[in-house]
């Protein structure tokens, strides 16, 4: 049975959708409406509804659930009147818009005569004003008053006020991919509610009229701190510093890890991470903490804290519980709160309760040290006292009396200083100092920051008029009548450079393919991109399910929910013969401003981990091949080319790379694709050091690593650096010259396609 874009999906996609709407303000119980409530609906949004975002994140569908038509299915069980004339008024305006060319989620707010804003609050009971945001892949947002990104526009906010000057009841609903101001409603007593709907994929806006009306209770909790304006985030003040480079001085302290550690911050807090209300109540009570008595490096012990949440309200909900960790500050400076396990109840109907055990090891609570403070480029648990606190918001968070203590510090483990800055000269400390970091002057090996001279793209053309007579194919490999090492030894250099680099698109695919050596029996095995769908391009006419934005399934905190979600992705990407699914992107959304943060799950590196994992692990259940993205640091569109990211160790360890660490750990993922930008003046697709050094070495990564599509950077320098496949296509002409002139090795090309080889042999039948 066909499943892509299926009902089946679209069903689970609907309930990832409900399941990730954080309601952020309710007054006076306003939601869930009350059945029959009259309601006017205001904003451009309701129509010009924002399901996801644009670039490769994007999604080809049947059709998108707007706001209004979701409203309108409510209306049809008597849920909810909506007040027509406003609706068409905005939808008629909407389409003007449209036909002048205004882009999906940029439609500018019209202004509603008087008459109609009397009319309205006569009929209406309450007036729900629908506001949108539409950010893509290869730009980043606006941070200004009035942007009409961050902030409000002048005619949202225009809007907003001659709404208010006529209801004294009103709902906000936000259709927005990332953080956005919150003090204009939250200082607002006339808005009484408030819905985080983010873009929530095909059945968006069913799930946000779902959500108001009561037939679903939220259950979603942020990822991400809502702060009182853009430049409370530390990020802010030199987001565009440079169009070179970006220099990460507020270092660990990213998040929630920020405003929790510096108390005086804590105010500009609007909203904290793990924020979310319910239509009902819970109570969650530690009922056991179980701490090891005694911990050596390595030994794995374990901490675990039992927990049992009960419904003490009237409607059957789902609460999210977490642990939270406050390790001693010492030589090293630490985060006041970091996320360590969290888990979520099932639908407990009132009066019921459920118990629930979070486990984490010990070591996960140790820091990187990068300087050599307690023992150089290791992972340390410094002596004293570690304390927990229980719930999911980071701010609330109950103390649990019991405090695991250490005598003495552990060296937990003994890594190596790789991928080190060499220009960012100062860092954040949890006093509030800054600290200076060595910075030299040595030019970083290889091709650093700049981007290469376009030259005329290279296909596959060296051996084109080659005679290929093969031996063996590659199902010889798979049926072990020969090894694989022996296979690629026979195989032409010629041939081994070409499938160095992806191969021509076939079937419905738009992101070209790798292997495609029918001589040796290699097929072209093609890709596609997520992550919130399958993407196939509309000529094709292949209607995928979208699925809502990994931020809004992050803020599911539902492991189990984001695996099947995984998993019913896969099939979709089987079902068209492709192999290779261009999903989870797991980068942090270290700045609001990152015009692709709505791809990425969080603000915390555990959290993007653990959805990364649970999405890879569902993907991968189907022999399809995920790609986890972009590999690492790419937390910036604008001049992402050229734009050094630099940053320091300690930061890179337990911030930048920790989620991608995880889920390699956990879910052993197939592919990984690097990034465009530099990383401490190296292009991460031939920096060694962090390919072979950390990921391979270190992590234990097995498997294959891809460029992003069309990047800058020479191939053959990536070929020796462990990047095995160069997307979209490589340049064998480039690659031939440098094997000739003894720069490349045969055996640093065999190390490629072997693991280019070996991918494509994990993969289902149907895609090869
Ligand atoms: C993006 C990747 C994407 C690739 C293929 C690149 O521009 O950065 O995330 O997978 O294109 O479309």
């Amino acid at each position: 049975m066909a499943v892509t874009g299926s009902e089946k999906h679209i069903k689970l996609s609907l309930e990832a959708a409900n399941e990730g709407m954080v309601l952020l303000k309710n007054e006076e119980g306003l939601l869930p409406l009350a059945k029959g409530t009259k309601v006017a609906i205001f904003g451009t949004a309701q129509f010009d509804y924002v399901r996801g975002g644009g670039g490769s994140g994007d999604v080809t569908t049947a059709y998108t659930r707007n706001i209004y038509e979701g409203f309108k299915m409510m209306e049809k069980d008597g849920r909810v009147e909506v007040f027509e004339p406003l609706s068409q008024f905005f939808k008629e305006n909407v389409e003007k818009q449209q036909k002048k060319k205004v882009g999906n989620g940029r439609t500018v707010q019209p202004k509603v005569t008087k008459k109609m804003m009397g009319d309205a609050a006569k009929f209406a009971d309450v007036a729900i004003l629908t506001i949108c945001r539409f950010s893509w892949e290869g730009a980043d947002r606006k941070g200004e008053a009035h942007d009409g990104d961050f902030y409000l526009s002048v005619e949202e906010e225009a809007l907003k006020d001659a709404i208010l000057e006529k209801f004294d009841k009103v709902i906000v609903v936000l259709d927005v991919g990332g953080m956005v101001d919150s003090c204009w409603f939250k200082k607002e007593a006339k808005i009484q509610s408030v819905l985080m709907a983010w873009q929530a994929g095909i059945e968006g806006g069913q799930a946000i009229a779902q959500t108001i009306c009561g037939i679903s209770n939220p259950s979603g909790r942020l990822v991400d701190t809502f702060a009182d304006s853009f430049g409370a985030y530390p990020s802010s003040a030199h987001f565009n510093d440079s169009i070179s480079y970006v220099d990460y001085t507020e270092d660990i302290y990213v998040g929630y890890r920020y405003f929790e550690t510096f108390t005086a911050k804590k105010k500009h807090v609007n909203y904290p991470f793990g924020f979310g209300l319910s239509y009902t109540t819970f109570e969650t009570e530690v009922k056991e903490v179980i701490l090891p008595e005694s911990h050596k490096a390595g030994d794995g012990a374990e901490i675990s804290v039992k927990v049992c949440i009960k419904n003490t309200g009237k409607l059957a909900g789902k609460e999210v519980t977490a642990i939270y960790y406050e390790a001693p500050n010492g030589k090293l400076f630490k985060p006041a709160r970091q996320l360590a396990a969290f888990a979520k109840s099932s639908l407990l109907k009132p009066g019921k309760s459920e118990e629930i055990t979070m486990t984490f090891k010990v070591s996960q609570m140790a820091s990187f040290d990068d300087l050599g403070k307690v023992k150089k480029s290791c992972y340390v648990l410094e002596k004293g006292e570690y304390k927990f606190y229980v719930g999911a918001n980071v701010q609330t968070a109950a103390p649990v009396e019991k405090i695991y203590t250490l005598k003495s510090n552990v060296i937990e483990e003994k890594l190596s200083s790789l991928v080190t800055p060499h220009k960012l000269k100062k860092r954040l400390l949890g006093d509030g100092s800054y600290e200076k970091l060595p910075t030299d002057k040595t030019p970083v090996s290889g091709q650093t920051c700049k981007i290469k001279e376009w030259e005329c793209p290279t296909g596959a053309t060296l051996s084109k008029d080659m005679k290929l007579v093969a031996a063996n194919k590659l199902k010889d490999v798979e049926d072990g009548k020969i090894t694989m090492k022996d296979f690629v030894k026979k195989l032409p250099v010629e041939v081994l450079i070409e499938m160095l680099g992806g191969q021509p698109n076939v079937g419905v695919s738009n992101t070209f393919g790798m292997g495609n050596c029918p001589a040796y029996g290699i097929p072209n095995v093609t890709t596609a991109d997520g992550p919130a769908g399958l993407r196939i391009t509309p000529d094709k006419e292949v209607y995928t399910t979208a699925w809502p934005i990994a931020t809004m399934l992050a803020c599911t905190w539902n492991t189990e929910l984001v695996r099947k979600v995984g998993e019913a992705g896969a099939k979709e990407v089987k079902e068209n013969k492709i192999g290779v699914w261009l999903t989870p992107a797991m980068n942090i959304h270290r700045s609001p401003l990152c015009g692709r943060n709505f791809e990425y799950y969080s603000e915390d590196p555990f959290m993007a981990g653990k959805m990364g994992a649970a999405m890879i692990l569902g993907i991968q259940s189907q022999k399809i091949a995920c790609s986890m993205k972009h590999f690492a640091c790419n937390n910036k569109e604008v001049d992402r080319r050229i734009c050094d990211s630099r940053v320091s160790e300690r930061a890179l360890r337990e911030i930048y790379l920790k989620g991608f660490e995880i889920a390699v750990k956990e879910a052993d993922p197939w592919t990984i694709m690097t990034c465009y930008n530099p990383l401490n003046g190296k292009y991460p697709s031939q920096n060694k050091e962090l390919l072979e050094g950390i990921l391979r070495k270190e992590w234990g990564f097995k498997g294959m690593i891809t460029t992003d599509w069309w990047n800058s950077v020479d191939h053959p320098s990536e070929v020796k650096a462990g990047n095995d496949l160069k997307m979209a296509i490589g340049e064998p002409l480039r690659v031939k010259e440098a094997y000739d002139k003894g720069e490349v090795t045969r055996k640093e090309i065999e190390a490629c396609v072997t693991r280019m080889l070996n991918t494509i042999l994990k993969l289902d039948k149907k895609v090869r």
